[in-house]
């Protein structure tokens, strides 16, 4: 089942994304689109919600009812629209939500308007779009050798289903990596007015393996800096193109950080076995375990385990109180390999252990945050699958600490 919402608000359409995100429905987003007409004749669409806030919106709804009759459409208006909203109810909407609204009335909505124009819904059975956050607060720490070789292991099981995006603010690694020349890069997404599903797609550089890569710039003078509220619509579509997206972030806690984080599905904290490294990335787990505005499960990831003289997963777990998630073995040979020629060591390597160990940490995140224990125990540990693991409960709700300190 597909929705498709059109506004001009990102926060709006980041509270439909997340009131319909355990539904199992598509969602695409057109945030601020100049031709809502034109981008829908090339989509697929089983429900129209359109914010009574866009340009034209009365006409546009009557535009719709006449050209897609056998698609329900669905008004959403804010309080200062309720004439509006009474209008759009005679010229073709066949219901409405009011905003702001409890995501529980605008599921009921969308169910109630199938049930009546006879398209039955499947819940939980559709395509469930999922984010993943690679993150840990000090450089070095493997967020790009890990978010660029486990998107490309996602690639290899989903083909054209997933992308990567760079959202840092500095140089494309994932592009050396890859072997790829984007020609097109952050830097000129920055300059964009206009952001939706097309915009961002004449951004995405394809790799050999299917995978779409949102590129960071590959030269200092290409730097931009791309405000938080652009990167919230950019992740918001990016969502609705792709079944994984999977976000390599950078070490600094800012506002571009909460923005990926908020969005997140999951996230995986990397950790390596040094002691600057560890508390890093533990204070930060820590920091967002207990913070009620993200809602994905949190997974701290020790990466190159066994490295001489690291600290041992076994010191992690007791010292800090956390028994870690996933491990990643040391394997400085491979991944130097990989790096120096630009080929994915998961394609080159499939039979390594580090390679298998992305893998069985992609299976895991694509059984989604209630994956069974046993996935879980063999993510933590391939070479002993049945164990059991006893990480932390993530958190699900609330308000992300790190936005308040950086907004
Ligand atoms: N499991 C591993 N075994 C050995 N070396 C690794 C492993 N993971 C990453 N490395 C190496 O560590 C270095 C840093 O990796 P990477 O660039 O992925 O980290 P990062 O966290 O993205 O760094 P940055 O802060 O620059 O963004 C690279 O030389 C990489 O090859
Ligand atoms: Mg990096």
């Amino acid at each position: 089942m597909q929705l498709v919402f059109f506004t001009q608000d990102p926060y709006r359409a980041g509270k439909v994304e997340q009131a319909v995100a355990d539904q199992g429905w598509g969602l695409v987003t057109a945030i601020a689109q100049s031709r809502p007409q034109e981008w829908l004749r090339l989509r697929t669409a089983d429900v129209i919600i359109l914010d009574l806030d866009v340009p034209d919106a009365l006409g546009l709804v009557e535009r719709f009812a006449r050209s897609y009759p056998a698609v329900p459409l669905l008004a959403l208006a804010g309080p200062d629209k309720l004439v509006d909203l009474q209008q759009a109810l005679l010229v073709g909407a066949v219901a409405f939500v009011l905003f702001p609204f409890d995501a529980r009335q605008l599921v009921a909505a969308v169910q109630g308007v199938l049930r009546q124009s006879g398209i039955r819904v499947a819940v939980g059975a559709g395509k469930v779009s999922s984010l993943v956050a690679v993150t840990g607060l000090k450089g070095g720490v493997g967020r790009t050798t890990v978010a660029t070789n486990l998107a490309v292991t996602l690639a290899t099981r989903h083909p054209d289903d997933v992308i990567l995006v760079e959202a840092h603010g500095g140089l494309s690694d994932a592009a050396l990596l890859l072997n790829i020349r984007p020609q097109r890069t952050l830097a000129s997404l920055g300059g964009e007015l206009r952001l939706d599903t097309d915009v961002i797609q004449g951004h995405l550089k394809s790799h050999s393996s299917s995978l779409r890569v949102l590129a960071a710039p590959t030269s200092l003078s290409l730097r931009v800096d791309i405000p938080p509220e652009t990167w919230r619509s950019v992740l918001v579509l990016l969502k609705g193109m792709a079944s994984y997206v999977i976000v390599d972030t950078g070490a600094t806690p800012d506002a571009v950080l909460s923005e990926v984080l908020m969005a997140s599905s999951d996230i995986l904290v990397l950790a390596i076995p040094d002691m600057p490294a560890l508390r890093a990335s533990v204070s930060l787990y820590e920091t967002l375990r207990r913070d009620p505005g993200i809602n994905a499960p949190l997974h701290l990831v020790l990466n190159r385990e066994g490295i001489s003289g690291g600290v041992s997963t076994k010191s992690v777990n007791n010292r800090f109180g956390y028994d870690v998630d996933a491990v990643l073995v040391d394997d400085p040979s491979l991944t130097m390999y990989a790096a120096n020629r630009g080929e994915p060591f998961v394609l080159t390597h499939p039979r390594a252990l580090l390679s298998r160990q992305l893998g069985l940490l992609a299976d895991r995140l694509a059984l989604g945050a209630g994956g069974s224990e046993q996935a879980a125990a063999a993510a933590a540990d391939p070479t002993k699958a049945g164990g059991t693991s006893t990480a932390p409960a993530a958190k699900r709700k609330g308000i992300l600490s790190l936005r308040k300190q950086t907004a």
